[in-house]
């Protein structure tokens, strides 16, 4: 018995043992997964590499090494093949004793970081007042994503969703709402600054407001001054515009909060803009007194171009010359904040790519000036842009943007039909089992791409139950439900059942698929590439599915052989479930 660490660790021990006993160094002993399916299921290049530091040909080293195998724990079949490859089958049942290991371990194999990072997530950033648009979607989805799994390596993982809540948009509304009520208290010069409970609008007229005024403002010169002093009244301390700020705050945030809740998205921390002000006067004052900031006319700036630069990096705004803060400024600021109160070892940020270059400016103007410590990890995840079938910017049926709300009420809406189709679910259940389908259909449609390309959103094939998308993974978990419900009800017990050596290729192939899970996690995680854990669900799903039709699970006549497929089917499961978890979406009982 072993205490579980990666198949590929386990098996370069012994590869290692091999290529020294034979008399070669052990940093040839490399094993990776085989690229030649077909032909073996691991393979080893060392001998092509040892060629010229031992004078021998390739295929000379690779008989040696193969030799020292042939009483190996791990390896049914050990083949040196021309010019120089060693090809690798593992034996059932050590797959199988490493596959029980797993299954008796809390995290299944995983390790966890033996130093704990404290590590701070920037996403959603959603703007206060403004309504949430399929833009935020990609930011909300990925970043829960990359939030679950740094935190399911062990990390103390804080997720922020940095309200845009200190803009123009907030002068535009408090504007509007002038010019619709201006009887209301906050607008008279005595008023105290006390704060009445009952809202002057609902959040439908809240959103009504919002791009009314904002359009009106484009066409009106004078509105739009008068917004902007709003703006600069309320950032200034004004009280009654102060008030009306929170009434804003309060209405939007419970809505905000319902929205993600619907996405199965969780933010720890409800900071915004607006928390990182007060920050904001002391930041100036170092910056200026240590020299880092200057004015370049009129406006405050940080330069942060390097020699190296073949692009054209300009200068931080620090300050407008009318000494207004910027989007450089608030976020530098922030960072004062996280640093005051958090002290991160990591801070990341998922943004849509087009604000690369701000925070390249952000970043390093927090490094040299010291505001963050030189050992912080400063990380920029950019994502592209959620397209539509034409290739371009995702939007409604008319032309106009696209709001989530439409967008999650669509995939729904088609969900629901084809749950209905399938009558498998009861007509009360289906609308909730359509929201949880519909939204692993949008999760997964856009975890499986790349984070940083641009992908084209397709309803019609992420919410197909066959091929590469959410729907098909849930199916399978359900297939897998199903089957262990059935075996139970039919009295069986597996409890302490453990998974035997496999007897045909689909069965090896499903558990070869299985033991990948912990590999697979550690380099999700290494290169925060959700993509990456949906690729391999893909396949795990196929090679349960192509089991599933080639074997007698229930209907088998061996007991122990029926228990060893439950229990195994256990184990799918469960590392399934925790994929699925780990990309933000869950499984139904039925659909
Ligand atoms: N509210 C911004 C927007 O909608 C995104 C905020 C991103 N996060 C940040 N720290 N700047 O564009």
């Amino acid at each position: 018995m072993w205490k579980v660490r990666t198949l590929l660790e386990l098996i370069t021990i012994e590869m290692k043992e091999a290529f020294v006993k034979a008399g070669y160094g052990e940093e040839l002993a490399r094993v990776t997964l085989s690229n030649r399916p077909d032909l073996c299921e691991y393979q080893c290049n060392g001998a092509m590499a040892g060629a010229k530091k031992y004078k021998k040909a390739p295929i000379m080293i690779a008989e040696d090494v193969v030799a020292n195998l042939a009483e190996s724990q791990c390896f049914a079949q050990a083949e040196a093949v021309k010019p120089g490859f060693i090809n690798l089958k593992l034996k059932p049942e050590f797959v199988a004793e490493y596959l029980n290991e797993m299954a008796a371990d809390e995290n299944l194999g995983v390790e966890k970081e033996a130093e704990p990072k404290t590590v701070m997530i920037d996403y959603g950033g959603p703007n206060v007042a403004k309504p949430l648009h399929v833009g935020h979607l990609r930011s909300a989805i990925i970043g829960e994503s990359i939030k679950r799994i740094i935190r399911y390596k062990g990390n103390k993982v804080t997720g922020d969703i940095h309200l845009g809540d200190w803009g123009y948009q907030m002068g535009l509304i408090i504007t509007e709402l002038k010019k619709r009520q201006p009887d209301l208290p906050y607008f008279d010069e005595s008023f105290g600054g006390e704060y009445p409970e009952e809202a002057p609008f609902t959040i439908s007229e809240l959103e009504e407001i919002y791009p009314t005024a904002s359009a009106y403002a484009k066409e009106h010169e004078d509105y739009r001054e008068e917004a902007l002093h709003a703006t600069y009244l309320l950032q200034n301390g004004y009280k009654g515009y102060r008030a009306i700020w929170k009434h804003i705050m309060n209405v939007s945030v419970t809505d905000l909060k319902k929205n993600y809740e619907r996405l199965n998205v969780e933010f720890d921390l409800w900071k915004g803009e607006a928390d990182a002000q007060k920050y904001i006067p002391g930041m100036v004052e170092m910056l200026k007194e240590k020299g880092f900031a200057h004015y370049d006319q009129g406006a405050l700036v940080v330069d942060v171009a390097e020699e190296t630069d073949n692009k054209e990096v300009p200068p931080c705004m620090i300050l407008k010359s009318d000494g207004a803060a910027l989007y450089d400024t608030t976020d530098l600021a922030t960072l004062v904040e996280r640093e005051e109160l958090y002290q991160p070892d990591e801070v990341i940020y998922v943004v849509d790519k087009r604000q690369e270059l701000h925070f390249i400016q952000v970043f390093r103007c927090a490094k040299k000036t010291g505001i963050v410590r030189p050992e912080t990890e400063l990380k920029f995840l950019g994502f592209g842009t959620m397209n539509g079938k034409d290739g371009k910017p995702f939007k409604t049926r008319e032309g106009g943007v696209m709001r989530l709300e439409n967008l999650i009420r669509e995939i729904d809406e088609e969900m629901y039909k084809k749950i209905m189709d399938n009558r498998t679910v009861e007509e009360a259940d289906a609308r909730k089992t359509a929201a949880e389908v519909g939204l692993a259909a949008i999760k997964y449609g856009d975890l499986s791409n790349q984070a940083s390309k641009d992908y084209i959103f397709d309803v019609d094939r992420f919410t197909s139950f066959e091929g590469n998308t959410g729907p098909y993974i849930l199916y399978t978990i359900v297939r897998i439900k199903s089957i262990l419900k059935k075996y139970a009800e039919n009295g069986g017990n597996a409890e302490g059942a453990k998974i035997l050596a496999a007897e045909n290729a689909a069965e090896k192939a499903l558990m070869l698929q299985v033991l990948k899970f912990n590999e697979v996690i550690d380099t999700v995680y290494a290169e925060t590439a959700p993509h990456k854990l949906c690729a391999y669900i893909y396949d795990l799903a196929n090679e349960f599915n192509k089991f599933y039709h080639e074997t007698k699970i229930l209907s088998e006549e061996d007991e122990a052989k029926k228990s060893g497929y439950i229990a195994l089917l256990n184990l799918a499961k469960k590392v399934l479930e925790t994929c699925i978890d780990l990309l933000g979406f869950t499984a139904p009982e039925r659909m």
